[in-house]
């Protein structure tokens, strides 16, 4: 008997090719960009040996339990597996695949582009520059002003693998100081140079608060009305981990009063924010739609690995990003 595959959007085909070229899975797939409707999402599992989800499929003890007992692997098109009930999958004796690493050029690439967007006010200037009454009349001094890198102090929180790659990268910008705080970050901080502080010093003396660490019950509403407040208030905030580490009421709050000067957001609670959302409506934040990984080639590696890590699991073989926990 066939072991059965279900994967549950579709993917960049590097990935469903290689589950199709071992000939010797029954291969089911939710095949839409849009994602599969929770009740499809139960029955496509069933029976399943081997689940490719995303980090919007939301895995857990009652997905588990319509999967069954043949259940063996579990592969997210992610780094991030916070959308997975580790305990429950542990318990069940289910291996976990990821994708890390091979996202960290392009995730850190985004953060970059969107921490200048912010501080520069990119999305403002190109709203002006189309407005057919009152936007863009002349060159101007005092106009469009906002914050730049050279001599500034850039606080990264959570120093991983993505956090010292933007960290590497911004102080190609003449970064005069960096500052790291986080559960990993004395790993890394000899690599750029940089001072591991409390995390109260990083955000009271960045000029940009970057924030990369994974979500976690320590790091859930870390970012705060206390953060904030200890911000100054010509700092920019960045997040492109998880939407969740940040409190968006006190975030809109400190936005909105001018005790920050502006934030980029690759990440929000939920994805996507209801269009009507007070974040939205502000000139000094600016969204993007979770697109840290998403270069072409990216995308195709990661769908590659975590086709990769499935067969590995379903094989019983070593699988080339297995989570362990
Ligand atoms: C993206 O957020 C990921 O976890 O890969
Ligand atoms: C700007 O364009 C300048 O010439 O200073």
């Amino acid at each position: 008997k066939l072991m059965k595959v279900f994967i549950t959007r579709r993917i960049p085909p590097e990935g469903a090719k290689l589950l199709s070229q071992a000939g010797v899975y029954e291969v089911a797939q939710w095949d839409s960009d849009e994602p599969v409707p929770r009740a499809e999402l139960l029955k496509g599992v069933e029976g399943a040996h081997g689940i490719l989800c995303l980090l919007s499929d939301k895995i857990d003890a009652e997905l588990l339990d319509a999967a069954g007992p043949n259940l063996k692997v579990i592969s997210t098109l992610s780094v991030g597996f916070d959308h997975m009930a580790m305990d429950e999958i542990k318990k069940r004796g289910i291996r976990v695949g990821y994708t890390p690493d091979v996202l960290t050029d392009a995730t850190a690439e985004l953060t970059v582009a969107l921490l200048l967007a912010a501080a520069r006010r990119l999305p403002e200037g190109v709203e002006e520059v189309k407005k057919s009454v009152g936007g863009w009349s002349s060159w101007k001094p005092l106009w469009l002003c906002g914050y730049g890198l050279s001599g500034s102090t850039v606080g990264v929180v959570g120093l991983g693998r993505i956090g010292l790659a933007i960290a590497k990268r911004l102080k190609a910008f003449g970064v005069k100081r960096t500052l790291y705080s986080g559960r990993t970050a004395k790993a890394y901080a000899g690599e750029v140079g940089g001072e591991f502080v409390p995390l109260d010093t990083l955000v009271a003396e960045s000029d940009f608060v970057v924030v990369s660490c994974s979500l976690t019950p320590d790091t859930k509403g870390m970012c705060d009305q206390a953060f904030f407040n200890k911000m100054k208030k010509t700092a920019v905030f960045v997040n492109s981990s998880r939407g969740t580490v940040v409190n968006q009421e006190d975030l809109y709050q400190a936005l909105s009063t001018g005790q920050i000067a502006a934030a980029g957001l690759d990440v929000t609670t939920p994805e996507p924010l209801p269009t009507d959302h007070p974040l939205l409506t502000l000139k000094n934040c600016v969204v993007l739609p979770h697109i840290g990984s998403a270069t072409y080639s990216t995308r195709g590696v990661m769908a590659e690995l975590s086709a990769q890590n499935l067969l590995g699991g379903l094989q019983g073989t070593d699988m080339p990003s297995e989570l362990t926990f």
